[in-house]
């Protein structure tokens, strides 16, 4: 075999073997869906959950319109709702209790978890 074919063949070897191409999607996959339950605030968790899926009828502007007096924007608000069952209980949609959000899909099962684990914290005001 002459030097050049030796070479051609050395690197299809190398080009085969000697790289090891990660999937990211794979290895992070477990990392993205994981739901964090440790760092849950009322500002930076709690919050944001309730604007993207209830502040269209229970927004201090939206409320006496759309979503039957109840607010869900302020603090006292919405301790008062966690307090009382009724967050928990609409969003679980336990019986007793009208389902939220109205007429649309259930909360995730990381977004109740964490409304319900800033609920086990004694709903902090953080
Ligand atoms: C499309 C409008 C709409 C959206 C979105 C919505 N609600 Fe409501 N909500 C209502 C209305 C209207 C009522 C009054 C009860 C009824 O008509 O079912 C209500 C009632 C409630 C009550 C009082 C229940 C009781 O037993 O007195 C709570 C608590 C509540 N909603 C929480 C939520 C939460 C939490 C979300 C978001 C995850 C949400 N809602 C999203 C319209 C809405």
């Amino acid at each position: 075999m002459n030097q050049f074919l030796k070479a051609i063949l050395i690197l299809v070897i190398i080009a085969t073997t000697g790289c090891y191409y990660d999937n990211e999607e794979k290895l992070y996959s477990e990392i993205s869906t994981s739901c964090d339950l440790t760092n849950v605030t009322f500002a930076a968790t709690v919050k944001p959950i309730l604007q993207a899926s209830c502040y269209a009828c229970h927004s201090n502007a939206n409320a006496t319109s759309s979503g039957d007096g109840i607010k869900l924007e302020n603090y006292t608000d919405v301790q008062n709702l966690a307090k009382n069952g009724k967050l928990m209980g609409t969003v679980n949609h336990s019986k007793g209790y009208p389902a939220m959000p109205k007429g649309g899909g259930k909360l995730s099962d990381c977004e109740i978890n964490q409304l319900q684990k800033w609920i086990d914290n004694g709903t902090p005001n953080n």
